[in-house]
C-alpha cells in the first residue's frame, strides 16, 4: 500500500482553498455539476445519509449540500490539517444542518469502514481522490467496500483527472501540459512560491496515478456498480492546449461509453455517476 504524503502536510492544506478553484478553471463548475446530477438523482428521496472519501476541505460536500439535504455525513481524509479546516467550514454552513462525522484514517486501511452499516449509505462522494490509489487491485477493493456501504439503489460519485499513464501518449502528454499551465497560474497568482510549485509538480507526476478514464468505468462495474451518467472536461490535443486554452475549459460535457472506450481521451476531470 502506497500512501501520497503530499496533502498530510499543515501548509499544504492551509493554502488549497486560496487557490484551487482558479488554478483549475472547471473545479466549481464539476462541483455545482454534480451538485445538480445528485439531487436529479434523488429528487424523490427526502434527507440522505453520505459519506465523501477523500474530502479534503468539504468543498464537493458543502456544494452538494446546496442541492440535496442531508441527514447524516461522514468525511473520511488522512489528513489531520484537512479535516480541520473542514469542520471549521462545516460549522459555518447554514446548508449543512447536522453535525458530520470526521474519521482520521486513510480510506486504503482495512478497517476504516468497520463502524459503517453495510447497505447503509444513500450517497458517496469522491473528487480528485482516487488517482492516489497505485493498484488497481487496491481500487477495486476500495470500489467494492464503498459499494457495500450503498443501499440498494444508492449512488456513488467519482470525479478525477484521467489519461493514459504512458508518457509517449499525446494523452499523457496533455495531462503534463496541464501541470505545467497550472504551475504557470500558481506563480502568476502568487498562490505558491517556486520551490511549492515544485513540490506540487512533483507530487503530480509521481504521487497521482493515471489511468485512461475507461480504466476507472471498468473497476467501477467490477465492483458491481452501474454507471448511470459520465461526463467530464476533455482536454485539447497538447499541441492545441496552451495558458489561454486551458483556462477557457469550464463546461462539463456528457460522455458516452462507447466514446469513452474507443480512446484514451485526457480529461482535466472525468466524472462518473454510478447506481448500486
Ligand atoms: C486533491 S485533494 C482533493 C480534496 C477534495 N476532494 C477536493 O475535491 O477538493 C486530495 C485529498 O485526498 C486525500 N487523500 C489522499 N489519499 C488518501 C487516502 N489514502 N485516504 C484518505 N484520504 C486521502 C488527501 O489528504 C486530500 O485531502
Amino acid at each position: 500500500m502506497v500512501e501520497e504524503t503530499y496533502f498530510v502536510k499543515t501548509k499544504v492544506a492551509n493554502k488549497y482553498d486560496g487557490y484551487i478553484g482558479e488554478n483549475i478553471p472547471f473545479y466549481w463548475p464539476a462541483l455545482n455539476f454534480i451538485g445538480e446530477s445528485v439531487s436529479e438523482y434523488f429528487s424523490d428521496k427526502d434527507a440522505l445519509d453520505c459519506i465523501e472519501i477523500g474530502s479534503g476541505s468539504a468543498n464537493l460536500s458543502i456544494t452538494v449540500s446546496q442541492y440535496i439535504k442531508m441527514k447524516s455525513l461522514l468525511l473520511l481524509d488522512h489528513s489531520a490539517p484537512f479535516l480541520e479546516i473542514a469542520n471549521q467550514k462545516l460549522s459555518e454552513t447554514p446548508s449543512v444542518q447536522i453535525t458530520p462525522i470526521l474519521k482520521h484514517a486513510s480510506f486504503l486501511s482495512d478497517d476504516w469502514q468497520n463502524d459503517i452499516e453495510p447497505n447503509s449509505q444513500d450517497l458517496i462522494l469522491s473528487s480528485l481522490t482516487l488517482d492516489h490509489i497505485a493498484d488497481d487491485e487496491e481500487f477495486l477493493s476500495l470500489l467494492k467496500k464503498l459499494q457495500s456501504l450503498l443501499k440498494k439503489g444508492g449512488c456513488f460519485v467519482t470525479a478525477e483527472k484521467c489519461a493514459s499513464s504512458s508518457n509517449t501518449t499525446k494523452s499523457w502528454q496533455s495531462f503534463a501540459k496541464m501541470i505545467h499551465i497550472r504551475g504557470e497560474n500558481n506563480l502568476k497568482n502568487n498562490f505558491k512560491n517556486a520551490s511549492e510549485i515544485e513540490a506540487w509538480k512533483h507530487h503530480n507526476f509521481t504521487e497521482d496515478i493515471l489511468r485512461p478514464f475507461s480504466d476507472v468505468w471498468t473497476l467501477v462495474e467490477k465492483a458491481g456498480l452501474t454507471v448511470e451518467y459520465a461526463g467530464g472536461v476533455p482536454l485539447p490535443e497538447p499541441e492545441n492546449l496552451n495558458y489561454d486554452t486551458f483556462y477557457e475549459l469550464n463546461k462539463i460535457r456528457s460522455f458516452t461509453r462507447q466514446e469513452v472506450f474507443s480512446s484514451e481521451q485526457a480529461f482535466g476531470v472525468a466524472i462518473l455517476i454510478c447506481k448500486k
